[in-house]
Order: structure tokens, then sequence, then C-alpha cells
């Protein structure tokens, strides 16, 4: 945060940082890791439930991505050249910058669903051979896709074509997993009634289940040469970060409180609020964002019958003025959903601390 403005950078994206820093992050991964695995070797049940093959996939892979696109040959404390050059540079960056989705806010975030939607519902995974399966397709088809960011690029056409036939492969088991924690409350969707907590973890799941239905979608060269450098790309951005990885982050948060003070949420209303304010947030923000992406793209590709454009850039950005107010909104509802979460959370502990307080004031007496 202070190194970047003061303009020290890679210029790599999503991997900005020099390399004394880059060497700090790769320390926190590996300390991170060594330490889960360590937990792991020493467990007393010879079985290892999914989620932690999730969290396991996830540090294995961020550590070993963020070391290959990280290196770099240091000419000074903040100035370095990446080792790649060109072509390879950009296909590496990728590689990494797919895979910082895929097993950082995919993996990562699916671990704590498969932990968390069982014990929230109080039910077993509908299927455990299903999240085996989601789990190795997962780890195996995400590490080919990074070529699907450089479409129409330098990089060899069937290197964009490849990504495209594994990134609609991808559907399969990442809709597979979406069913499987949504099946788990077959037989049990009442609990959805009155269950706000479930609310959030379920309705991550949707927007998991949509977010990796429009990827691969975009994938397509065709409709790539549409949605690249607009704002289509962010509408997917947020329907997957706000409305799956925040809103599945947001049920775990809320079912840890619950246990960790041994006590209910000191609102279940203000529970429902947040989770409508989310899914509304998430919503206007994604619409206001497909609608304003696709006309970018339709404009910038507009010609008039003697072969000019039709628009230039700045009517084109003029035009766009409506969707980013309704982004603004649909970003500011989402974010007023987070602070009555924290007030919900903060209320919750200081009276669950001050019930302690009296009981162990009792006790004494
Ligand atoms: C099977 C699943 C997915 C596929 C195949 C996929 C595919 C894509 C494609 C084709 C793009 C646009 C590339 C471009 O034109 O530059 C993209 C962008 C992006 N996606 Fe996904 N996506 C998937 C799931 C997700 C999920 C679940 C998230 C978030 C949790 C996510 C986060 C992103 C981000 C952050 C970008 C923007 C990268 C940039 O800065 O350019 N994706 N994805
Ligand atoms: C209230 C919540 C949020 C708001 C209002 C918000 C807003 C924005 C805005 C305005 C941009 C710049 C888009 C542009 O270039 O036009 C952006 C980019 C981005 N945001 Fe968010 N964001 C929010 C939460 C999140 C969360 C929770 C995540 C991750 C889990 C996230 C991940 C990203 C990423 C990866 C980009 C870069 C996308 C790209 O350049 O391709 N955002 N966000």
């Amino acid at each position: 945060m202070i190194t970047l403005p003061l303009g020290f950078t890679q210029g790599k994206e999503y991997a900005e940082l020099e390399w004394p820093i880059d060497l700090a992050i790769a320390v926190v991964w590996l300390a991170y890791s060594i330490n889960f695995f360590m937990t792991m070797m020493r467990r007393k049940t010879s079985h290892i439930y999914v989620s932690n093959w999730f969290f396991l996939g996830m540090m294995v892979m961020i550590t070993y991505l963020h070391v290959v696109n990280s290196l770099a040959i240091p000419v000074s404390l903040f100035k370095s050249y990446s080792v790649f050059s060109g072509v390879q540079d950009a296909m590496i960056q990728w590689w990494w910058g797919h895979n910082a989705v895929g097993f950082y806010l995919t993996a990562g975030f699916l671990g704590i669903m498969y932990y968390f939607i069982p014990k929230q519902a109080n039910r077993p995974i509908f299927s455990y051979r299903l999240s085996v399966i989601h789990f190795w397709a997962l780890m195996f088809g995400y590490v080919w896709l990074g070529a699907h960011h450089l479409q129409y690029t330098a990089l060899p056409d069937w290197t964009g074509s490849l990504a495209a036939a594994v990134s609609l492969a991808m559907i399969i088991p990442s809709w597979g997993g979406a069913i499987n924690g949504m099946m788990t409350l077959s037989g049990a969707w009442d609990k959805l009634r009155t269950d706000y907590v479930l609310r959030f973890l379920i309705m991550s799941l949707a927007f998991y289940a949509m977010s990796t239905f429009e990827g691969p979608v975009m994938s397509v060269k065709t409709v790539n040469a549409l949605s690249h450098y607009t704002d289509w790309t962010i509408g997917h951005v947020h329907s997957g970060a706000l409305g799956w990885v925040a809103m599945v982050a947001a049920g775990a948060l809320y079912h840890m409180v619950e246990r960790l003070w041994n006590t209910r949420m000191y609102s279940a209303k203000l529970v429902n609020t947040h989770f409508w304010m989310a899914t509304i947030g998430t919503v206007i923000y994604i619409t206001a964002m497909w609608v304003s992406g696709i006309m970018q793209g339709l404009m910038w590709r507009d010609y008039d019958a003697f072969g000019a454009l039709t628009y230039t850039f700045a009517e084109s950005v003029a035009a766009m003025h409506p969707y980013y107010v309704m982004r603004a909104i649909g970003g500011m509802v989402y974010w007023a959903g987070g602070a009555v979460m924290l007030y919900n959370v903060v209320m919750t502990i200081r009276t669950a601390s001050a019930r302690r307080g009296v009981s162990v004031a009792t006790a004494n007496a």
C-alpha cells in the first residue's frame, strides 16, 4: 500500500509489488502452507474432509504461481526485471492472473462453502463423491485457462482456442459443485425461510453458478471480441467478487460469531436486512455493468457508411454516465449492508460478553 503510490511497481497486473515484497509474500504463503500441512499430518482420523483439500490446493498453487510469475532479476532495492519477456511474459502473467481467481477466490472459498453449508444446515454434504470430482476437475482444469485473457493478442491463436475450450468444459465441475452445495438442503428447503445465515451461503452459490457460466461464455473468441476492455468484464468480476466471494464469507462470519461467543446474533432481522442489501446491491451493480459493457462494445465497433467510426471514445464515456450512477448506487447499497453486519456483530459480541460478565459475577458471589 505504501510502495505502489510511490511508484515502485513491476507493472504486472495483480502482481505489481517489487521483489523484496514478493519475497515476503512467498514467506507468508509458505509459512501458512507448512502450518496447515503439519496440522493435517498430525490429524487423528485417516479421512481428510474435502474443505481441507480445497485449502491445500489453494496454498500449493498460489505459492507456486506467485513464485514463478514473480521470478525477476533485481537491479536495485526497488527495481527488477522479469525473467520472462514478450509473449512468454504475457502468458505467465495470465497463467498467474486467472489462477489467482481460480485458486484463491474460487478454491479457497469453496473450502469455506463445503465446511459452512453442512454445518449451518446441520446436514451432511449432498454428495461427497461429487465434491471429490469437483476438486480434481478444478485443479486440473483451471491451470489451462489463462490465455482466455489474451484473445486476439500476439499469443499463438491455438492457445486462446485451447483456453476457451477448457473454459467451456469448466462449467460442468463448477455447476456440479454449486448444485452439490445447494442440494445439501434437499428435503429441508424450509430452513431457508427462517435461517438467514443459510440464505447467504445458498445465494452465494447461485452467484458462483452464474459467474462460472458467464466466464466460459466470455472466453469464446467471438464473445470476447465484444466483451474485452469493456465493463462487461467488471460486471463478471463483481458477480464473482460480491455475489460469491463476499457473500459466502459473510455467511461463514455470522456462523463463526455465533459459535465463538456461544450465542445467537443480536438481531436476526438485521442479518436478513444485510442479506437483501447484499443481494440487491450486487444485482444493481452487475446489471449496470452488463448494459454499459455491451453498449461500449457495440459503440466501439460501429462504423458509418464511409467506414469511419460512428462514435468517438469520449462519446462512449459520456454514454456510460447513467450506468456509473447505477453502479455507485448498487455499490453503496452493498457497502451499507456491510455496515449493518458490522453493527450487528459488534452488538452480538457486546451483549454476549456482558452476559458472561454477569454469570462470572454471579458465580463469584
Ligand atoms: C469457470 C469459471 C470462469 C471462467 C471460465 C472465467 C472466464 C473469464 C474471462 C473470459 C474473463 C475476461 C477476460 C478478458 O476479456 O480480459 C474473466 C475475467 C475475470 N474473471 Fe472470470 N471466469 C470464471 C469465474 C470467475 C470467478 C468465480 C471469479 C471471481 C470470484 C472471476 C473473476 C474474474 C476477474 C477478477 C476477471 C478480470 C481480470 C482482469 O483484470 O482483466 N472469474 N473471467
Ligand atoms: C461494495 C463493494 C465493491 C465496490 C463498490 C467495488 C467497485 C469496484 C470498481 C468501481 C472497480 C473498478 C472498475 C472499473 O475499472 O471500471 C472495481 C474493480 C475490481 N474489484 Fe471491486 N468493488 C467492490 C468489492 C469488491 C470485492 C469484495 C472484490 C474481491 C473479492 C473486488 C474485486 C475487484 C477486482 C478484481 C477489480 C478489478 C477488475 C478489473 O480491472 O478487471 N471488488 N471494483
